[in-house]
């Protein structure tokens, strides 16, 4: 304690800062290419100078195109996945409307419970982690429980699925329910069409294919969901989520442009980059390259003995694969070893299939076949130090 009574500055921060590089093949983040990384070291602008205005709209018309939308609310919540999987929570559904919500993973899970907390009451179709749900299933909910909003996860990151969504839009609007898609781990690498398929509200996450670091997530609602949230019969309960103020904040009404909060502007320039390389590399360009190497790292696995989590091929997200754990083989010592000899990051199972698989991302930045090889590489090395 010095004699102005200020107590001792933490020896810590006086040393430098301690840096491992780490190739990170888990389900997010991913590696920022150095553009990227360049993007979040410009320094700072105004977050209503015109010249960072403008990198809005850029990000804007990057965002309608990795969508697939014309939607003119198409705009960014300051926060990560939760955030806008939150903000579409609060601003769809008034207390006592019903969601049903279909659960294969945790990602359902969560959205049950911020429905719950917004007072709100989350009806659920429940499958496995592993599967997915068909239409027949999906209208028998939609019958019995009469819902505003169907959530669904695109690529469930817990169970490792692809959700197929053509179709389910014209359902849920022939029930006079909206729909909302949780895309935050398959968005770039999993064709989408948000117009296409009727999505009402899609969501995703910066730090997943889109390479940028995490703090950003993108969304877009469609004009009925636009008119739903204008036509609340109470306040959305979110000051910082109402996407009203937030769509005027990012320039998608008539009205000149309101403060709303101060913009995370270097989160922003990384993602406009994140974007920049999505477009440059062309949709189907980035979808087809993760599927390549989806099925390089499938192959990879099979041969080394294992088996995967979701049997069916055209099920499994080639955003995250969950492969299964041997008997008698700790998950952590497989990634421990991997990081510690290779410095790859190979993650464990959460939720329901925690220590059952470990889950390998294949993200944007990170989607190469060298990455594959390093990974399959580490895994087969370490499986065999671990059994010896
Ligand atoms: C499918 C899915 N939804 C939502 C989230 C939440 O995103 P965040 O961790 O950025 O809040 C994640 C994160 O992994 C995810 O995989």
């Amino acid at each position: 304690m010095s004699s102005t009574g200020v107590s001792a500055p933490p020896q810590c921060l006086l040393k430098p800062l301690d840096f491992p590089h780490k190739t990170l093949m888990g389900p997010g983040p991913s590696n920022c290419p150095p553009r990227i990384l360049a993007a979040c070291a410009l320094p700072m602008l105004g977050h209503l100078h015109p010249e960072f205005i403008k990198i809005m709209d850029e990000v804007k018309e990057g965002l309608q195109y990795a969508f697939q939308t014309q939607n003119t609310w198409t705009f960014v919540i300051s926060g990560t996945g939760h955030g806008a999987m939150e903000a579409a929570c609060v601003n769809l559904l008034e207390p006592g409307e019903v969601a049903l919500v279909c659960q294969n993973g945790i990602w359902g899970q969560r959205f049950a419970d911020m429905v719950d907390r917004n007072g709100s009451v989350a009806e659920k179709l429940i499958r496995p982690m592993g599967q997915v749900f068909n239409l027949s299933e999906i209208e028998e909910g939609l019958k019995k429980y009469n819902p505003a909003i169907l959530f669904i996860t695109h690529g469930e990151s817990s169970g490792a699925t692809a959700q197929p969504l053509e179709g389910l839009g014209d359902l849920c609007h022939r029930y006079n329910c909206l729909l909302l898609v949780d895309s935050v781990a398959a968005l770039g690498g999993v064709p989408m069409y948000m117009d296409k398929w009727g999505i009402d509200v899609l969501y995703s996450g910066s730090q997943k294919v889109l390479s940028s670091p995490p703090g950003t997530s993108p969304i877009a609602f469609s004009p009925q969901a636009r008119e739903k949230v204008l036509n609340r019969k109470t306040k959305v309960r979110s000051y910082y989520f109402d996407a009203g103020e937030l769509a005027n904040y990012w320039g998608c009404d008539e009205n000149p442009r309101r403060y709303h909060h101060t913009a995370p502007v270097s989160s922003i320039y990384a993602l406009r980059e994140g974007l920049a390389r999505l477009v440059e590399m062309g949709l189907e360009a980035s979808w087809k390259n993760n599927r390549e190497c989806a099925e390089q790292l499938w192959t990879g696995v099979e041969k080394l003995g294992l088996e995967l989590w979701v049997p069916n091929k055209e099920e499994r997200n080639p955003c995250v694969t969950a492969v299964k754990v041997p008997e008698g083989v700790n998950w952590k010592d497989v990634a421990d070893y991997a990081m510690k000899n290779y410095r790859v990051e190979i993650s464990g199972g959460l939720g329901q299939l925690a220590g059952k698989v470990w889950r390998i991302g294949i993200m944007g930045y990170n989607a190469t076949p060298d990455n594959i090889r390093l990974v399959l590489r580490a895994l087969g090395e370490a499986l065999e130090n671990v059994r010896k």
